[in-house]
């Protein structure tokens, strides 16, 4: 393992988007405006060079991603390659693109992990939502394809007002499907979702009982599944420590090999990324000014930089900060304490409770699994 330099841990895992092509189009989907075309994609041998970087500087776990990590024909080639090197891998999947014979080959190239996203326990709202007539039945079918394998599997499901009254539901279907783990994530509003927030932001109401709905459930399913409740933080006193901490656990890799320290880091004007085809994961991590911008606590302005939770929650999501802020350095005015929070009010009440809100139609990401020869 590479030595740092100074008081800089290695990151303990990398989030590799490896296609932004992708057969279903939420309408929050968290991929970043501009899409990397398939032409623009690093091939099997670049990503291979990236993991064994990450490997070597300390990485344990790598994240396979997208868009849909299926649509790339070398999927397989790419899991073998992170279990040669030694990295526990986790595949991110929606399922659409996956077959029972694929997820043996999968399994046998060294998969460690599968999580599949589901959009709602109710089938047509789940197709309507991932704008795919047939994915919630297809879903299925891959989960018990993924227990079949010997993987264990998580499931995951964004909420919103479209589902979110069926919070505890999904957690059910979770565990019917065989799932050891869920997660129920609020949406996060950024970027494309921020877009569809009439149509996606729960009422206050909403929120506060299905946030009690799953804390219950934690006690009921005890022992039996893990549930990883990420809350709606639109709706919270304080923010969550959006990854982890900017650049202190994990870093992810644009299909077009872009290193950035959150998924959402390009929204913010100024920063500068480095390229894994022109830099070392050692390099970047160590030196890349987009890394550096927000690590430790020298960048904070008040209310953060005498707050006794910044050590907690770091000030919270730079991306928040500035979607509602217009600023990055700000707090995140998600915390009650922001000079911006009645922004956060604002955004919330006004689009949950405007004339349109739920019956708003979702604006769908599309992006073509195949494009033009
Ligand atoms: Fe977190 Fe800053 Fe709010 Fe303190 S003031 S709780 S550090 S966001
Ligand atoms: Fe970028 Fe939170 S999504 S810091």
């Amino acid at each position: 393992m590479t030595a740092l330099p100074g008081k800089l841990a290695a990151p303990v895992a990398l989030l590799a988007e490896l296609t932004h092509r992708c057969p279903l189009g939420c309408p929050y989907c968290s991929n970043p405006l501009a899409l990397d075309t398939r032409a623009d994609e690093l091939d099997t041998s670049e990503w291979a060079r990236v993991f064994s970087q990450a490997a070597a500087l300390g990485v344990l776990h790598a994240h396979l991603s997208g868009g849909e990590p299926a649509a790339r024909h070398d999927l397989a080639l790419i899991v073998a390659h992170c279990a040669k090197v030694g990295l526990y891998t986790n595949l991110i999947t929606s399922g659409i693109g996956l077959t029972r014979d694929r997820i043996k080959e999968l399994a046998d190239a060294g998969l460690d992990h599968a999580q599949l996203s589901i959009q709602d326990s109710d089938a047509p709202s789940a197709d309507r939502i991932a704008g795919y007539k047939g994915a919630f039945a297809r879903k299925q079918a891959v989960a018990e394809w993924i227990t079949h394998a010997c993987l264990p599997l998580t499931v995951n499901a964004v909420i919103h007002r479209a589902n979110i009254l069926r919070a505890g539901a999904i957690v059910r279907l979770a565990v019917a499907l065989g799932a050891r783990r869920v997660e129920i994530a609020h949406t996060q509003f950024y970027g494309w979702a921020f877009a569809n927030r009439a149509a996606l932001m729960p009422t206050a109401a909403q929120a506060e009982s299905a946030i009690a709905e799953v804390e219950a459930l934690k006690k009921t399913y005890a022992g039996l599944i893990v549930i990883d409740h990420v809350i709606p933080d639109y709706h919270a006193r304080y923010p969550k420590a959006c990854m982890g901490g900017w650049a202190k656990r994990g870093l992810n890799i644009t299909p077009s090999g872009k290193a950035l320290p959150c998924h959402a880091a390009e929204t913010i004007p100024d920063l500068v990324f480095w390229n894994v085809r022109d830099r070392s994961i050692e390099d970047i991590w160590t030196n890349s000014p987009a890394f550096n911008a927000f690590r430790g606590e020298d960048w904070m302005r008040e209310p953060c930089r005498s707050c006794p939770r910044k050590t907690i929650d770091y000030g919270g999501c730079r991306c928040q900060a500035l979607a509602l802020s217009g600023d990055a350095r700000e707090a995140d005015p998600v915390c009650h304490l922001s000079p911006h929070h009645n922004k956060v009010l604002k955004v919330a009440v006004l689009a949950a409770q405007g004339e349109d809100a739920g019956a708003a139609a979702f604006s769908y990401r599309r992006m073509p699994l195949r494009e033009p020869a």
